[in-house]
């Protein structure tokens, strides 16, 4: 998390950089501060909070320069506010960081020993000070950063300027991303293309161990010894992409809105629809050979994941080993070679899926990546790339990636089938038609539930507590509705397997906590609705989704129902997880909540 910016070239930059903080905000909004060097003078400007405030603060004070560096910040030590804003400046050292530095304390306990003096809370100070002691130790600014590079642990991207240098930007890699743009007498960083996009689309992506000194003219790439090393740049697809609200009050209503048209592209990648079967899927994993899956991730993309693990089981008769990246990674889980592994994120930088992807890698392990963003590391690092085709996802919250990542889980579990022969060519046919069907049904679900969610959110604001139960697949769709609804609304919400209920959350059970009941009319829906029962009898206040037959079928009074057309297994998690998009978003809009930019969250997960 936190976005990084630097531009080193002929033209004034605060402005600029400005702007690709823009771009970069959904990594983190809790200041923003720029710095640039002028007549031999460096200069910078801070603001606590959202980038805008920032803005004002250059209106009243604006900063003149041809070189400069901007960063917007996630807090992970110190409080948000102007003094732990970035850039840090030491002694003519200007740094921006994005990552945690993990032996900050005995570094700051060393440098303080030795007299210097710690203006801010944060981590990142102490590579300024390390700057500015080899510094006054008479290394020149490269033997510097080499120097403070083999002294600090962590994840870092780090972005540097030494006042007495008005022709050079200084950049590290280790764990978060770093993109390196190249213009016409310009260079540019970024902590992602989408950033540097109006500047340039040619782009060199520096891995972990990378040094690079940027001048107008160029960049030079080393390892942290100081050694060349070859990086190739490409023509980045960043620029493409039209990232605007349109007529939408909010960036996820927009992209919840957009669903049926994109899951529409993202299944043309997947699905040839004259023929209706799967199109073969890259070769690098052959579902047909491998023993069982891993697959990790976090938040909306685990719970994806998780809906896979029923289909991949179902389907394809393969078993699934899957985990929240943060566990997965130290589990120290036995794999086979002959197993194949799958990593779900929109962002494609998620700090603990890339760690878990480097575990399986190293053991040996057929990778897979499915992600939104094809150029980033994830992406990078996988054997097999199956992009979920979303566009550019703004809101935190996570709408479209999420049925796209379930498309792309479906459409690879039916392949998966046909490779072992679990499913037949009619079942395949079948179910390619029912994945067809679906962006007609989504538009036909988005309109007309919508006004009956609408009235129900303000009902639903009134609560402090939320349970949403779901069996099958609709269990880990009753996770994700109350992972939207707590993190955009600040409502707390758990999503439980509704046969889990008697087994403890019961015990919750009153007038004052709605139950939101997931259960299409499938295998699982008796059972349900016996553990609705259990609810009702308890005088709990249901409120039941799902389809015509399972309305048809259900005596129980509610608090209301949401009914959906009746549709097929395949397709049910992802026409279902529309209400629940819905019931979030309104329901966080009658709070009025920042929708887009929720508290405490970042878009990208930089670190552990
Ligand atoms: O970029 P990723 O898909 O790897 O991100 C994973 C989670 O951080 C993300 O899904 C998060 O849970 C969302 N804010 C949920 O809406």
């Amino acid at each position: 998390m936190c976005g990084i910016v630097g531009i080193v070239g002929t033209e004034p930059v605060a402005e600029r950089l400005v702007d690709a903080l823009r771009r970069l905000e959904y990594r983190g909004y809790d200041s923003a501060g720029v710095a640039t060097i002028h007549d031999g003078k460096m200069d910078r400007r801070r603001a606590e909070g959202k980038l805008f405030n920032l803005e004002k603060v250059l209106d009243g004070e604006p900063l003149p320069g041809t070189i400069g560096i901007a960063h917007t910040r996630w807090a992970t030590h110190g409080v948000p506010n102007v003094t732990n804003a970035h850039p840090h400046f030491v002694e003519g050292v200007a740094v921006v960081h994005n990552g945690i530095i993990e032996n900050f304390s005995e570094l700051k306990e060393e440098l303080i020993a030795e007299g210097a003096v710690f203006e801010s809370q944060t981590d990142t100070e102490v590579v300024a000070h390390l700057l500015a002691k080899y510094t006054r130790q008479g290394l020149d600014h490269k033997a510097a950063m080499l120097a403070m590079l083999n002294r600090v642990s962590g994840a870092y991207a780090l972005v540097v300027m030494f006042a007495d240098d008005a022709g050079t930007i200084m950049a590290a890699r280790s764990g978060p991303p770093l993109a390196v743009g190249h213009g016409k007498g310009e260079m540019f960083l970024g902590s992602d293309a989408i950033a540097l996009s109006p500047f340039t689309n040619e782009i060199t992506y520096l891995v972990d161990g990378d040094f690079a000194v940027l001048t107008a003219q160029g960049a030079r790439i080393m390892d942290f010894a100081g050694q060349p090393v070859t990086r190739t740049s490409q023509i980045s697809q960043a620029a493409t992409f039209l990232v605007d609200k349109g007529n939408h009050r909010h960036f996820m209503e927009k992209e919840i809105y957009e669903q049926p048209e994109i899951i529409s592209h993202a299944l043309s990648h997947y699905v040839d629809f004259a023929e209706n079967v799967v199109k073969q899927p890259d070769m690098a994993i052959d579902f047909g050979s491998v023993s069982g899956l891993a697959i990790s991730a976090c938040g909306t993309a685990y719970l994806s994941g998780l809906v896979g693990k029923y289909w991949f089981e179902r389907y394809a008769r393969l078993p699934v080993e899957i985990d929240v990246a943060s566990e997965f990674r130290y589990r120290e889980i036995p794999l086979s070679k002959n197993q194949a592994a799958l990593f779900i994120s929109q962002s494609g930088e998620t700090a603990d899926t890339l760690a878990s992807l480097r575990y399986c890698k190293d053991e040996g392990l057929k990778i897979g990546a499915i992600v939104n963003v094809r150029e980033s590391t994830i992406a990078r690092e996988s054997d097999a790339i199956f992009p979920i085709l979303a566009g550019p996802e703004i809101g935190v919250a996570s709408t479209k990636a999420f049925t796209c990542q379930l498309a792309v889980l479906a459409a690879l579990s039916i392949s998966a089938g046909r490779a072992r022969g679990t499913i037949s060519a009619d079942d395949e046919k079948a179910m390619i038609r029912h994945l067809i069907e679906m962006p007609r049904i989504m538009s036909q679900v988005l309109n007309e539930v919508q006004p009956q969610i609408e009235t129900l959110s303000r009902d639903l604001s009134r609560f402090k507590d939320v349970l949403y139960l779901g069996r099958g697949t609709s269990f880990p769709l009753a996770m994700e509705g109350a992972l939207k609804l707590k993190e955009i609304s600040y409502i707390h919400a758990e999503g439980y397997a509704a046969g889990e209920l008697k087994h403890g959350p019961i015990a919750l059970i009153d007038e004052n906590m709605p139950v939101i009941v997931i259960a299409p009319h499938d295998r699982f829906f008796e059972k349900t609705v016996s553990n609705m029962q259990e609810v009702a009898a308890r005088g709990g206040k249901i409120i039941f989704i799902t389809d015509e037959r399972g309305a048809a079928a259900s005596k129980l009074e509610t608090m209301a129902t949401i009914v959906l057309p009746n549709v097929d297994e395949i397709i049910a998690p992802m026409i279902f997880a529309l209400p629940i998009q819905l019931l979030a978003y309104h329901t966080a809009v009658f709070m009025g909540t920042d929708v887009d930019q929720p508290r405490n969250l970042a878009k990208s997960v930089t670190v552990e």
